[in-house]
């Protein structure tokens, strides 16, 4: 349980783990991950190993779905750390392969998830979930899990991967567990690593803003125009903020609301300098 996971980089050798765990009656779970691994990724790691017994871990920076201008080349890779954290939480294999495994030369096939994929992120990165898509059918296709893994706080990416599944008759189990924060509200986040203890601090607006949301709508507020304007004039008193969206949607189509009349999501993404930071909270009105 505490060794090291094994590391393995070719899709043949993949594989091979993945037919001995079977072989073994093991059920095989799937954390899909860039690396930089932090506690949510963690708590993923054992919410699989409990639920399926063999568990691969995937550490890929995946480029497709950065855009030309994003975070791409200065996005942290830190294999050996990442392979240390998981050694405490029962991973069985760590799968880093190349970008030449996974895109090989001529690649040119991808996903194109649809409508759910437009609004919030899709605003402002046109091609991500292209990209997330694609990466994550092509995880599949390789380590044909059973169940596979995702966070909440990447609740819209949640949602493409859940209507891709569906869409495309896939086999594979979607569970989508809880954001975990730190002590002081803010979502973990490898890209937490970009900020200045000074943008730490102003980073905190994007939780306070939600649970800002959260406490309205339990003291019955329900106009969801009122709401986002109070969680914007909240986030406007980091200097440094710079709001790309803040919205409160329907949880499963991700259209916008106008009334919270049951559940809504609020959801938003914020820079902070030149940190791009997103979170999410789901609201829920009680009659
Ligand atoms: O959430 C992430 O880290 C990535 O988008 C994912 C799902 C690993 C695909 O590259």
């Amino acid at each position: 349980m505490n060794g090291l996971p094994k590391l393995v980089t070719s899709v043949v050798e993949l594989r091979k783990e993945v037919a001995a765990a079977r072989a073994r009656g093991q059920r095989v779970g799937l954390v899909p991950t860039m690396g930089a691994l932090h506690e949510g990724h963690l708590s993923l790691v054992r919410t699989a190993k409990a639920e399926c017994g063999f568990t691969v871990v995937s550490v890929f920076v995946n480029p497709t779905q950065f855009g030309p201008n994003e975070d791409f080349a200065k996005y942290p890779r830190t294999l050996d750390a990442d392979r240390g954290l998981l050694a405490g939480c029962g991973a069985d294999v760590v799968f880093a392969p190349a970008s030449t495994e996974v895109y090989r030369a001529g690649h040119s096939t991808m996903v194109e998830p649809g409508e759910i994929a437009e609004p919030l992120e899709g605003q402002f990165r046109p091609r991500h979930f292209r990209g997330v898509a694609t990466i994550v059918l092509k995880l599949f296709n390789m380590v044909q899990p059973d169940a596979a893994f995702f966070g909440q706080k990447d609740y819209q990416q949640s949602v493409v991967i859940r209507r891709m599944v569906a869409d495309l008759n896939m086999p594979t189990t979607i569970h989508v567990c809880p954001t975990v924060r730190e002590a002081d509200g803010l979502a973990m986040s490898s890209r937490n690593r970009y900020l200045s203890p000074d943008a730490r601090q102003q980073a905190l607006v994007l939780s306070k803003s939600l649970q800002l949301a959260g406490r309205l709508v339990a003291d019955g507020e329900r106009d969801a125009a009122v709401i986002a304007a109070k969680m914007k004039d909240l986030i406007g008193t980091a200097p440094d903020a710079q709001i790309d969206y803040v919205a409160l949607v329907d949880p499963e189509t991700l259209q916008p609301v106008a009334t919270i009349a049951d559940r809504a999501m609020a959801i938003l993404a914020v820079k902070i300098g030149s940190t791009r930071l997103i979170d999410n909270w789901l609201l829920e009105a009680r009659l």
